[in-house]
């Protein structure tokens, strides 16, 4: 039998954005196992009702369970918005989102307290980000848009250029005019853009990114519940999708560098 801390870690998003949270775990906790599904058939999330993205987040834990995984990371910042309160109640496992240590990163570099957060329109509409840091920092001051054109640019490669720029210009300008010090980057997605956003947000603004505290808070949690992965053997990571994996392997190569070997298409439970 397998012992607990021998099992997975489950990370899930609505599709590939995800790779960049569960590239910092491994890069973390390189002993540990990864279980990472996309939910490639329903993406994107950023689009859609909270109800439905509740129903996509509990199928996709449902999927990570069938795989026994010991503890799930909702890598996605719409599910989290969402459906991390939910998940909590209704599994198990312990489960982390990517809003808290997102917002702690912020509160961590922001000298006047002024944080601009960009994000799918689904997560911008959820206030998460919003009040998870005024819960944090009582007073902070916090301007959210939502860029939903980035999404699609990313995935068609377009991460610099001219149309790329312009469309940052626009969204980033309230941001801008509001004179924020600090810019989350609250979609999976935007870590690819970093060349542009910082370029147009200016150099003193610090673009954060929520993959390396989540990760740390994995590894926090691992330790505090006794799931660290004991075994001293090579770790082997398994990729799953809801759609067909060629895609995904394309895409893959773009958040990674590298190209991912094994990709299986699963259905949901
Ligand atoms: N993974 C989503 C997020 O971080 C972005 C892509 C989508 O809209 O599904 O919000």
């Amino acid at each position: 039998m397998i012992r607990d801390c021998d099992r997975p870690i489950g990370v899930f998003d609505s599709g590939i954005g995800g790779l960049t949270v569960a590239q910092e775990i491994t890069r973390l906790l390189p002993n540990e196992q990864i279980v990472y599904f996309g939910d490639t058939a329903r993406v994107p999330y950023g689009t859609k009702s909270r109800e439905s993205v509740v129903r996509f987040s509990r199928e996709n834990m449902n999927v990570l369970l069938k795989h026994g995984v010991k503890l799930v990371v909702i890598a996605c910042n719409t599910s989290t918005s969402w459906a991390l309160g939910a998940i909590r109640k209704e599994f198990a496992v312990p489960v982390i989102g990517v809003i808290e240590p997102g917002a702690r990163s912020a509160l961590k570099v922001s000298r006047k307290r002024s944080i601009g957060v960009i994000a799918t329109a689904s997560t911008v509409a959820s206030g998460k980000y919003a009040s998870t840091i005024e819960r944090l920092a009582p007073g902070a001051h916090v301007v959210s848009r939502a860029c939903p054109l980035f999404v699609p640019l990313v995935e068609e490669g377009w991460l610099e250029g001219k149309v790329t720029e312009s469309v940052a210009r626009e969204y980033l300008a309230p941001l801008r005019d509001a004179e924020v010090d600090t810019l989350i980057l609250g979609c999976t997605h935007y870590p690819l853009l970093k060349t542009v956003l910082q370029k147009v947000m200016g150099p003193g603004v610090v673009l954060v990114d929520s993959a390396a505290e989540t990760a740390k808070e994995v590894k926090f949690l691992l330790e505090k519940e006794g799931l660290a992965r004991s075994v001293r053997r090579p770790a082997h990571h398994e990729f799953l999708v809801s759609d067909e994996p060629e895609h995904f392997r394309a895409l893959a190569k773009r958040f990674l560098g590298h190209d991912l070997p094994h990709v299986r298409r699963v259905n949901h439970v």
